[in-house]
């Protein structure tokens, strides 16, 4: 077993396994030229040449533990129905904005649609030597729920909130759907060689605690309940998830995804008895190479001793230097436990 697996399963490891969210993506060089003259995003998604190698470029550079293949938490709304859009931001042109809309949203069963993202991953593990574990993976019911009412990114979420206080009934209905949907898929992942899958509930910070219990963290043990079967380690990423530490203690899942916000060593008291993985604010990297290294290097001592992933608190911004990702990445790889 690789450091990641390693890890996830709380064997003993030389030091932590370490990768980014968002490591392929526009702060590399080498993703911006094969981004000027492979079309756009989506088509990139679909093209498993170059989905898989914009996936290994951050891995040849850095020696990440993990990667995460390349492509979206909406793609695999596209076979439901939904017409989408990247520039770059993600656009939704036929939203479901009330239950009726409800009606044209059909996500195939059994699974399909995302042949592409099959063959990316077989591409990606024939590419991977076998100290780099394969990551798949899904956004989470909520947080693809904003997606799917708000057709875009909100900032106040007052459509989808509007849709769940108004029909609080079709809307837990609709989470289910959109659990069970992302389960199938996940197992098409699992299936063509994903190795461990994380569930990006990126919105669950909108949400009070009354509310993010019934609307995003329980649609997604849900999901995990329905995974367990798949025998991968499964990472539940709640970002903003901060007031959630105690209602996430009995998470159905191996690891918890921790963003930037929250307190490394609070989380290791709150979660005893998950992996934990995170959470270095993604603007530390904006810093200078001494703060990286010291801020980095504090994390590693408040994080558990074992069962912890090294990781950002939220994806890597596209204006973050390499320079800055480099020096993260080798503190890490140069720490060893005692
Ligand atoms: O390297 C990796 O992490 C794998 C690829 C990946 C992308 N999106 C590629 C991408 C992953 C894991 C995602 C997940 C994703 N997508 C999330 C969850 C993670 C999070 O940030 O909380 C969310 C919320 C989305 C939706 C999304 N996709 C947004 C809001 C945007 C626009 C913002 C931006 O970064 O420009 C995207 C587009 C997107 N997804 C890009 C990439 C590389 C930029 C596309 C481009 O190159 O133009």
């Amino acid at each position: 077993m690789n450091r990641f697996l390693r890890a996830c399963a709380r064997e003993e490891v030389d030091r932590p396994p370490v990768w980014v969210m968002r490591q392929a993506g526009r702060y590399l060089p080498e993703y911006r030229e094969i981004r000027r003259t492979a079309g756009d995003f989506l088509t990139m998604c679909r093209t498993p040449e170059i989905a898989a190698e914009v996936t290994l470029q951050p891995i040849r550079r850095f020696g990440f533990d993990a990667a995460i293949v390349f492509s979206d938490i909406l793609t695999p709304l596209v076979p439901a129905g939904i017409e989408l859009a990247f520039s770059p931001a993600p656009h939704i042109a036929n939203p479901i904005r009330e239950p009726a809309d409800l009606d044209r949203l059909h996500f195939p069963e059994p699974w399909s649609g995302t042949e592409f993202l099959s063959e990316t991953l077989e591409r990606v593990r024939d590419g991977l030597e076998p100290e780099t574990a394969l990551i798949g993976f899904c956004g989470a019911p909520w947080t693809l729920a904003t997606y799917l009412v708000e057709g875009a990114t909100s900032k106040s979420f007052t459509r989808a909130k509007s849709f769940a206080h108004n029909n609080p009934e079709a809307f837990d209905a609709f989470l289910d759907r959109v659990a069970d949907a992302m389960v199938a898929y996940l197992r098409e992942q699992v299936a063509h060689g994903a190795q461990a899958v994380q569930i990006f509930d990126s919105w669950i910070g909108a949400l009070g605690a009354e509310d993010a219990r019934r609307w995003a963290l329980r649609p997604a043990r849900r999901l995990l309940e329905a995974t367990a079967d798949l025998g991968v380690p499964r990472i539940y990423f709640a970002n903003g998830g901060s007031h959630l530490l105690h209602d996430m203690r009995d998470m159905p899942c191996e690891v918890i995804g921790l963003d930037w916000r929250a307190d490394l060593s609070m989380a290791t008291r709150a979660l005893p008895d998950h992996v934990l993985q995170g959470n270095l604010d993604p603007g530390v990297l904006m810093g200078p190479d001494a703060a990286i290294r010291e801020r980095t290097l504090a994390m590693l001592e408040k994080a558990p001793r074992r069962g912890y992933i090294a990781n950002l608190g939220h994806g890597i911004t596209p204006d973050v230097p390499v320079r800055a990702v480099e020096t993260f990445v080798r503190t890490i790889q140069g720490f060893r436990y005692e």
